[in-house]
């Protein structure tokens, strides 16, 4: 079966493709995006660093790239994205001066928004502004341009890219207090009479934790501002996080070591069927908004490509995906398909 075919009338299913996909290295990757998903995000490439590496240097190889094998295989580009805090070029990241960084700001957004404006569908044109008690993250663009800046990027984006969707992408923004800083940004945005059209939960969720009423109150509040919700990083970590209370001696010893990769040589069925069973009960809650749900992206293809691999700890053997590593679908991948049946 086929995760884009099942849930057609329902919404956009992507994956996030990673580098070497973009350079068709993968064939087998490539296989699977055709047969399984309608949207894709560039998990790197569009991302300042890689696309803006000089002040008037810009590298549109990739992006162009993906760009034309979208269009080829009928799939749609969620653009991933202009503004964050994080992998901004190097030539950025002490930048003292305000004016530098506007006129930074102001042809980072304008270049490439224009450039890809009726060629990908959407952009996360702000990403992960946001602290966990809803305040404004300290970033360059919050020091030197101020609070407006995310209002402002967002005008600029309108006016390069009128026919490109512009979104509003963090994580954890379902849990309440963050909610509230995610729908103060939105207010703000469409107070000023600058067009926001949707809003990304990333989803990186822990199996046997995953938030599922604070995720349907965000659809609910979210919803009611008037715009599309996604779910646009989903993946569900199998493994214990470093700062769950249990495991705080990670890295204390080799038994902690063994305690953070518990699983190296395969997933135990019991986990398995933990996994299957909250992606069935995501996708049941998804398909009960399919109304104000637009688009479900896994950030990746199969287990093997996942960055929660390396993150928080490097090196572990993560299993959060609906294909394994032989990019064999798993329970989980047939759980999401019997939701949509089901349904
Ligand atoms: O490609 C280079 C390689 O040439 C180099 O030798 C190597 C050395 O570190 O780095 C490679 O780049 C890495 C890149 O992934 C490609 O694998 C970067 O170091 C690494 O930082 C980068 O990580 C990405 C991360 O964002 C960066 O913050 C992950 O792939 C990507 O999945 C992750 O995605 C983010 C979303 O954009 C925003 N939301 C959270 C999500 C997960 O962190």
């Amino acid at each position: 079966p086929s995760l884009k075919k099942v849930f057609a009338n329902d919404f956009a299913i992507g994956t996030a493709m990673n580098t070497r996909q973009i350079e068709e290295k993968d064939p087998a990757s490539d296989a699977l995006i055709k047969e399984q998903f309608n949207v894709v995000t560039p998990e790197n490439i569009m991302k300042a660093e890689i696309i803006h590496p000089g002040w008037d240097r810009y590298d549109f190889d990739l992006a162009d790239k993906l760009v034309a094998y979208a269009a080829k295989n009928n799939i749609r580009v969620n653009a991933h994205t202009l503004i964050w805090h994080s992998q901004l070029p190097a030539f950025m990241q002490h930048m003292q001066d305000a004016d530098s960084v506007k006129q930074f700001f102001q042809q980072h957004i304008t270049t490439i928004a224009g450039r890809y404006d009726n060629k990908v569908y959407s952009w996360d044109v702000v990403n992960e502004a946001l602290n966990e008690d809803g305040t404004l993250r300290k970033s360059i663009f919050l020091e030197k341009l101020g609070e407006d800046y995310i209002v402002d990027a967002f005008r600029l984006a309108q006016k390069a890219a009128p026919h490109t969707k512009l979104y509003y992408n963090d994580y954890n923004i379902e849990q309440p207090a963050k909610r509230a800083g995610a729908i103060a940004i939105i207010k703000k945005i469409q107070a000023a009479g600058v067009r926001i059209d949707g809003v990304g939960i990333q989803g990186h969720w822990k199996t046997g934790t995953v938030p599922f009423s604070d995720i349907e109150a965000s659809i609910r509040a979210f919803s009611a501002l008037g715009i599309e919700v996604m779910f646009t990083e989903l993946d569900l970590t199998v493994l214990p996080n470093p700062w769950d209370n249990a495991t705080a001696d990670v890295g204390a010893t080799a038994q902690a070591g063994e305690k953070m990769n518990p699983y190296p040589g395969g997933l135990p069925d019991s986990v398995q069927q933990s996994l299957a069973n909250d992606y069935a009960a995501l996708f049941n809650l998804f398909l009960r908004y399919k109304k104000n749900v637009t688009r479900i992206t896994f950030w990746g293809v199969n287990d093997g490509q996942s960055w929660l691999n390396g993150w928080p700890i490097r090196g572990r053997t993560n299993y959060p995906l609906l294909f394994d590593r032989n990019f064999k679908p798993k329970p989980a991948f047939y759980s999401v398909i019997k939701a949509a049946s089901s349904n």
